[in-house]
């Protein structure tokens, strides 16, 4: 139950026991407390079933709210007539829902996503969003997607939810490209909390596993919750999320994982971002700066 809810619900029983322990007759008492009751009730009730329509549920979780207002602050930059890349996971989900809105409400018309996986194919079908395939499109206006971590240089660590190689393909096609984070995704340095999500074929996973490990870095292979055995791509690949120390060369690193035979590509995005929106919560109150 709400805040709200539960005091009104106290003071409700606080004047009853203070009715009660005043004279009068019993009969009166009686008809007091039935009648109360029958306003009590009903008024909890709505309180209870509006708190989730009025918002009041998610300032109960301040990283939902941080990202409902950033994920939607990038949909209100969406233009009529673009293109837009739909990023993955739980942020950019509120984007596609109010990218939804914005063209149910009429304000916002003729856009097309490109999904960067089945999770928001799905979402924009289910938000109505319009969607094509790169082969039905020579550019892309403008992308946005989520990140596991950011760099004050702007490089991201992303592949939280195992889409990063078509993350990159999209996001990396845009003529800009927007990252939408809640303010627990920023660090002074890449790797400090989340491992790298390389995204590795099959066939291959044990050479790349070694190599990885003789470059230094701890993998350990993905896997599904709600699924047996590892988590299994988009593309029908492994993934293995690697800790390394530190990364003092976020380029230098993209690039020679991607070199391993085997490796498809890795979650580090270096020198592509145009901005971050930062969705923050302060005195209870959500709010969106930018980096
Ligand atoms: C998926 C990603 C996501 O964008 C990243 O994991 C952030 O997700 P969320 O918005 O749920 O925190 O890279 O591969």
């Amino acid at each position: 139950m709400t805040n709200l809810g539960w005091v009104m619900l106290r003071s409700y029983v606080v004047m009853l026991a203070g009715f009660h322990n005043q004279g009068g007759r019993n009969q009166q008492k009686l008809v007091f407390y039935l009648s109360s009751f029958g306003v009590i009730c009903p008024l909890l009730w709505t309180i209870v079933s509006f708190s989730g329509v009025l918002g009041m549920t998610a300032a109960a979780d301040p990283v939902k709210l941080m990202k409902q207002e950033v994920g939607k602050a990038a949909a209100a930059l969406v233009k009529s007539g673009s293109i837009v890349g739909l990023g993955t996971g739980s942020t950019t989900a509120y984007t596609i829902q109010f990218l939804g809105d914005r063209l149910k409400s009429g304000e916002l018309k003729d856009i097309i996503g490109i999904p960067t996986s089945f999770q928001s194919e799905v979402l924009a079908k289910q938000y109505g969003v319009p969607l094509a395939t790169l082969d039905a499109i020579d550019h892309i206006d403008i992308a946005i997607d989520g990140a596991d971590e950011v760099d004050p240089q702007k490089n991201l660590i992303k592949g939280g939810g195992a889409a990063h190689t078509r993350e990159k393909v999209v996001d990396y096609l845009a003529e800009q490209f927007i990252v939408v984070v809640d303010s627990g995704k920023l660090v002074d340095r890449l790797g400090s909390t989340f491992a790298v999500p390389v995204e590795v074929i099959p066939m291959a996973i044990t050479p790349v596993t070694n190599a990885i490990k003789k470059l230094g870095g701890k993998p350990e292979l993905r896997m599904g919750v709600k699924k047996a055995g590892p988590v299994i791509t988009d593309q029908g690949n492994f993934v293995l999320d690697v800790r390394f120390d530190s990364i003092e060369d976020p380029a230098g690193l993209e690039k020679t994982l991607n070199n391993i035979p085997g490796v498809l590509e890795n979650g580090i995005f270096v020198n592509c971002v145009d901005l971050v929106l930062i969705g923050e919560v302060k005195d209870g109150q959500p709010l969106v700066r930018q980096l």
